[in-house]
């Protein structure tokens, strides 16, 4: 292969040429040596790819989906709530190409950025790869080290992928198949019937998991209102800042930082050096005071809404973890409508009284017309309504005499 083409190949790896790469590299190599590569990720600039596979971010070998090259998987602190499916996160960055940090907003991505989230749920045992009972679980069944998923343990429901383009942020919505083959673009969104079933106990729950249609996307990730453009969420410094289990070349686990690790791969620029960064806490780490916990979870479930640019910026309540006004929080503040969204209740949150409070009537509501978040559940999050009635019933004072 000529040079201009060889490099050709490389910026601009269609099929063909992949596969003569690969040859090449195998000819080059010691025949021992030669083991079959990933191909590399593909950015899109332009369209919309019909199948997840089109932009080569995991590899499907021995039954085990694996992050490719470059294909970083992530963690936050403390997730979203979205039915109890697991997630698995991803970034992806162009050779060379690095996000800047901030300590308080969304890092700024490069264009070229590919951010991918995998929702899936761990299977019951002994239930056939179609089955709609899943298990209901908050721990790490069906996952690896390295962000790898065991396909014979999981059921993939869908990917969600970010894309950063010249002109912005894309959101791309793809459903897997039953035989976990392929991931198809659903832009219309989809509804899956599922049985999420404890374990142990056995309790089980219908759930209506909802795909959410292309428009939707915008509705949570549509976070400043005034520019009316996409933004990712969770990779901040507090949400990454905790640590991961990743797979050296190896194969052997290496715990370290996040930021540190993306910094290291050239990820991240402009990080402070030392250990004063931001860190939000994990929700369910009992060794944090409930009130930490418990801002931590509004701030992911919440506050991409509930902020003075976010979708849910009539309300007045602003529920970011660098909010200090209690009134914002909600703290005996009067809603902004009567009636039907407040269950009767006078405020936000009356101290001491998670039953008299609007914030929790509206989280264990499932009325489409009353519930919060207003989109990405079907059922409600039992352990996340009990942080929030803990934290407001350690909450002291009075609303006056009508409180
Ligand atoms: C109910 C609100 C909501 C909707 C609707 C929603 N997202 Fe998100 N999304 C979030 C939140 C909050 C996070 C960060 C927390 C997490 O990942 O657990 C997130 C994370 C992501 C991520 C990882 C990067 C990031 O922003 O943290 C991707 C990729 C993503 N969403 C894609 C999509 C796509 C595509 C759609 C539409 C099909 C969509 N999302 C719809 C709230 C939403
Ligand atoms: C997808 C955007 C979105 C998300 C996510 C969201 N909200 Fe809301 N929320 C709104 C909008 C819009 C309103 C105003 C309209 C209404 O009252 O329904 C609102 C209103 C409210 C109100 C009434 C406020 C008042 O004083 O009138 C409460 C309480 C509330 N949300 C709590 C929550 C909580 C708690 C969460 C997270 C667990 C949450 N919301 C997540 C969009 C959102």
């Amino acid at each position: 292969m000529a040079d201009a083409a060889w490099i050709r190949a490389v910026a601009k790896p269609a099929p063909v040429a992949w596969l003569r790469m690969l040859l090449l590299a195998c000819a080059l190599a010691a025949a021992a040596a030669c083991r079959p590569v990933s191909e590399p990720v593909r950015f899109h600039a332009e369209g919309q790819p019909a199948t997840l596979a089109e932009w080569n971010l995991f590899v499907f070998e021995d039954g085990v989906m694996t992050p490719g090259a470059g294909v970083v998987p992530y963690d936050l602190n403390t997730p979203l709530f979205s039915d109890y499916a697991h997630k698995l996160r991803t970034v992806w960055m162009p050779d060379g190409k690095t996000a800047r940090y901030d300590d308080e907003a969304t890092f700024e991505f490069p264009v070229g950025t590919i951010i991918s989230k995998t929702f899936y749920y761990p299977r019951l045992a002994g239930e056939p790869a179609d089955s709609d009972a899943v298990l209901r679980s908050q721990g790490g069944e069906g996952a690896l080290p390295g962000g790898r998923l065991e396909l014979d343990k999981v059921r993939l429901i869908e990917t969600r992928l970010l894309v950063r383009r010249e002109s912005g942020w894309i959101a791309l919505p793809y459903v897997w198949n039953r035989e976990q083959t392929q991931a198809q673009l659903m832009r219309s969104g989809e509804l899956v019937p599922l049985t999420l079933v404890e374990a142990g106990a056995g309790d089980r729950e219908q759930a209506t998991y909802q795909v959410p249609d292309q428009n939707q996307c915008a509705g949570c990730h549509g976070t400043d209102i005034r520019s009316k453009t996409l933004q990712p969420i969770g990779p901040k410094a507090r949400h990454l800042n905790r640590d991961f289990d990743y797979r050296g070349a190896d194969g052997a686990v290496v715990h370290g930082n996040q930021l540190q690790h993306w910094q290291s791969l050239g990820y991240l620029q402009g990080m402070p050096a030392g250990d004063g960064l931001p860190r939000i806490a994990d929700w369910r780490d009992e060794g944090e005071s409930v009130e930490a916990r418990a801002r931590a979870y509004l701030d992911i479930n919440c506050a991409h809404c509930h902020s003075p640019d976010g979708p849910g910026n009539t309300s007045g309540l602003w529920l970011g973890s660098s909010v200090d006004e209690p009134l914002r929080l909600g703290r005996c503040k009067l809603p902004i409508a009567a009636g039907h969204g407040t269950g009767n209740r006078r405020y936000g949150i009356v101290p001491g009284h998670p039953e008299r409070s609007i914030l929790t009537y509206r989280m264990i509501s499932k009325d489409p017309g009353v519930m919060m978040p207003e989109l990405g559940r079907s059922v409600v999050h039992r352990e996340g309504v009990a942080l929030i009635e803990a934290w407001i019933a350690a909450q002291q004072g009075t609303c006056g005499e009508a409180g």
